[in-house]
């Protein structure tokens, strides 16, 4: 061959590897908000008709925001710009703020100052679309809806919709450590670069910001919930600042943890006691000082009296003296103190969890203004299931605010492809009886129930920086419902997983209908293979990684997987009953009715609430150990029909995130198999059963899960 014809074919051949990564990679950065151009000429030429120009009557960082937003997200989708006109014509958008109800259709003082309207109406005899609000940031809702409804391909024709938030306070929790590391974090280091804040604010932070406003989050506490004193200390002051100041225009306030024994640390001081005055006054200033950098701070995150952490009953006091002390600091200045039920003592027999509840119903109504007290969603500890915690409907004196983990610390981490909405759902639809039938979880965190005057909901952040935020693709998901969720928890877990598809992915109804499948069952996929039939916490020591049943040697009892399973000759599960550790009895009696007899309870929740012999007959007719194998091997089955589900949609999706959650799911299958051969046989010494013969054979032997190690599993502590 020519040396010319030679470069001329390498040349050639580097053009069409440029171009084909060009078209077709997509490292999944953009998140749901893609814009992607309509493909469908009918509803593109529809769309165009409806919104031939927009206009924004204000100016302020929010509305150049929205603006911006709305520009990029219609240039995105139409392929072309979309003039700025104030002409009311057919075909305009209006946005306005501040209008009268025939304008708006709403009174906002009802709704709120976060609502928005979306109105199709007549304005001097044109057909127009208005978005208003009374606020600026019920605007940039407003705008972020609209785009939505065109991103899911809905009408935007005779448009009447009025939303405002269920929820006041709206929060991820970020575990990101002052060293990047981010505790139970599976997606790289921390998005926050402290090194190269306040000075260099990266694109990211914006687009964070971007990313939350669109789905509702108003607020996000950026270190973790073991926290370090450094937090609180002028240098990293500025680097808040930096980064409030970007999260401002996109309604998004800042909180931070607080260590409660800082006064000792920084202070120099020779107690933290929440009742001595030197302490007290110390918070107070140190307050004050956050406040001057930060005028419209959030208030505090606070983690006591757990798990090592210091507390108020270091000194004697109680969880409300210890949140009353920060809450009067902050109330000036219009912050809030969350407070953690998550507790557990070292020195209580207790059933863990019982714990949080003996500790916090006794203190109802003890509790400041402005202090809400933060309640995982089950007792124990963010498990596959749980039941809700008795703590929801316990507390009518006390807001309750919700904490979820989005983080996927118990459910596969950083590999399994899991959508959180119907564990979210299931708990928020719970109901806890406490005034009667349809007192549900959601309306006690809503407030509705009890009159809160003040409500929130977190969620335990899985971002990290990782290119596409999340390292899982299917993880952005779960972001984003849980920002759906807090905003209107009666979204059903499939239309949220609807919008996130068409936002997320080529709009083509065979992918959506298929991804939809795949995502729904996921999570009883992952209860399956991991913890069926009401098992929990026997993941492995430390790391969470992987199984490990047969953990016996923890720092303290109730870190054993021993403690929870109770597997022993006769059977399996942990007596909740009356007749054993009565955790039943924290709950209202017609729940207590629902779980108390083995033979009526809930199998998802069986031996969670009892021990059940290896014979107890199942609903299904199997034995409680055939019916163990069952779950195992179906929840195995059923990432492998996740994966032929996902092979079949090639031809849709672009090759980089095809492969991408295409090799997650290889190693969710092997992790899978692992989890169900490491359990069944080692319960399996316990049962003396046989693993049905129509069951492949597990491939090694229990010794040898029982030596895997994993010393540098990602996400454990500092
Ligand atoms: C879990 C998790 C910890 C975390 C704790 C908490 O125990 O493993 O990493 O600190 O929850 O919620 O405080």
């Amino acid at each position: 061959m020519k040396l010319s014809r030679y470069i001329y074919i390498v040349i050639l051949n580097l053009c069409i590897n440029l171009l084909s990564s060009v078209c077709h990679a997509d490292d999944g950065y953009r998140l749901w908000l893609r814009y992607d151009k309509i493909d469908d000429p009918a509803i593109l030429s529809q769309y165009k008709n409806q919104v031939r120009s927009f206009f924004f009557y204000d100016a302020s960082p929010t509305i150049t925001v929205a603006k911006k937003e709305l520009s990029d997200g219609l240039k995105g989708l139409f392929g072309q710009v979309v003039p700025e006109s104030n002409a009311a014509n057919n075909g305009s958008l209006l946005i306005r703020k501040n209008q009268p109800i025939p304008f708006s259709h709403i009174d906002f003082q009802t709704y709120g100052k976060e609502a928005f309207t979306i109105y199709t109406m007549k304005v001097d005899g044109k057909n127009v679309t208005t978005i208003s609000a009374n606020t600026d940031i019920g605007i940039l809702y407003g705008v972020f809806h609209f785009l939505r409804l065109m991103q899911t391909r809905q009408s935007i024709q005779n448009l009447a919709i009025i939303s405002a938030p269920k929820i006041q306070n709206r929060l991820l929790n970020h575990w990101d450590n002052l060293t990047r590391h981010v505790e139970r974090g599976y997606a790289g280091i921390s998005i926050f670069n402290w090194h190269t804040l306040p000075g260099y604010i990266d694109q990211r932070y914006i687009d964070y910001a971007r990313a939350n406003a669109s789905i509702g989050i108003n607020g996000t506490v950026v270190t973790n919930v073991n926290a370090n004193a450094l937090i609180l200390t002028k240098e990293y002051l500025e680097k808040f600042k930096a980064l409030a100041d970007v999260f401002r225009p996109y309604g998004i306030k800042l909180y931070l943890t607080a260590r409660f024994s800082a006064p000792i640390e920084l202070g120099k001081l020779k107690t933290a006691d929440p009742l001595d005055t030197t302490v007290r006054n110390w918070w107070k200033e140190k307050i004050n000082e956050i406040y001057q950098y930060i005028p419209d701070f959030g208030g505090f995150l606070v983690k006591a009296n757990s798990e090592g952490q210091p507390g108020p009953q270091n000194y004697g006091r109680t969880h409300a003296d210890g949140a009353n002390m920060l809450a009067e600091a902050v109330a000036p200045h219009g912050g809030i103190v969350m407070w953690r039920a998550f507790v557990y003592s070292n020195e209580t027999p207790e059933d863990r969890v019982k714990q949080a509840y003996s500790e916090f119903k006794p203190l109802d109504g003890k509790f400041e203004k402005n202090v809400l007290v933060q309640v995982k969603n089950g007792p124990l500890d963010f498990q596959p299931r749980e039941p809700f915690s008795p703590l929801f409907g316990a507390m009518p004196q006390t807001p309750l605010m919700m904490e979820f983990q989005i983080t996927q610390e118990y459910l596969g981490q950083g590999t399994n492809l899991v959508y959180e909405a119907p564990l979210f759902k299931e708990v928020l639809d719970a109901d806890t009886y406490q005034h009667g039938p349809g007192s549900t979880v959601k309306k006690v965190i809503d407030g509705t129930l009890d009159n809160y005057s003040i409500t929130g909901m977190a969620g335990v952040s899985n971002i990290g920086n990782d290119r596409n935020w999340t390292g899982h693709l299917f993880g952005q998901s779960n972001w984003y419902a849980f920002g759906r969720l807090a905003w209107d928890h009666d979204l059903s877990a499939s239309a949220i997983a609807d919008e996130w598809i068409k936002e997320s992915f080529p709009n083509n109804p065979k992918l959506i209908a298929t991804i939809k499948q795949i995502m729904l069952s996921s999570r009883e996929t992952v209860v399956n293979y991991m913890t069926p039939l009401g098992l929990h916490h026997i993941m492995g020591t430390g790391h969470h990684y992987g199984p490990a049943p047969w953990v016996n040697n923890a720092g303290r009892a109730d870190w054993n997987p021993v403690y929870y399973h109770k597997a022993d000759s006769f059977g399996i599960g942990f007596e909740r009953s009356s007749r054993g550790s009565n955790a039943l009895e924290q709950y209202a009696p017609e729940v207590q009715k629902q779980y108390e007899d083995s033979n009526t309870c809930p199998e998802k929740y069986l031996l969670w609430f009892h021990h059940v012999s290896w014979n107890h007959k199942m609903k299904s007719g199997r034995t409680l150990w055939d019916e163990l194998c069952h779950s195992y091997y179906a929840g195995v089955d059923s990432v492998r029909a996740m994966q032929q589900q996902w092979n079949s949609l090639k031809p849709f999706i672009d090759e980089e995130r095809f492969r991408h959650v295409q090799m997650l799911l290889n190693v969710q299958l092997s992790e899978a198999i692992w989890w169900r051969n490491a359990c069944l046989l080692y319960f399996q010494t316990f049962s003396g059963k046989p693993i049905p013969a129509q069951y492949e054979k597990p491939d090694h032997t229990l010794a040898y899960y029982q030596a895997l190690r994993f010393p540098y599993a990602p996400g454990t502590g500092n």
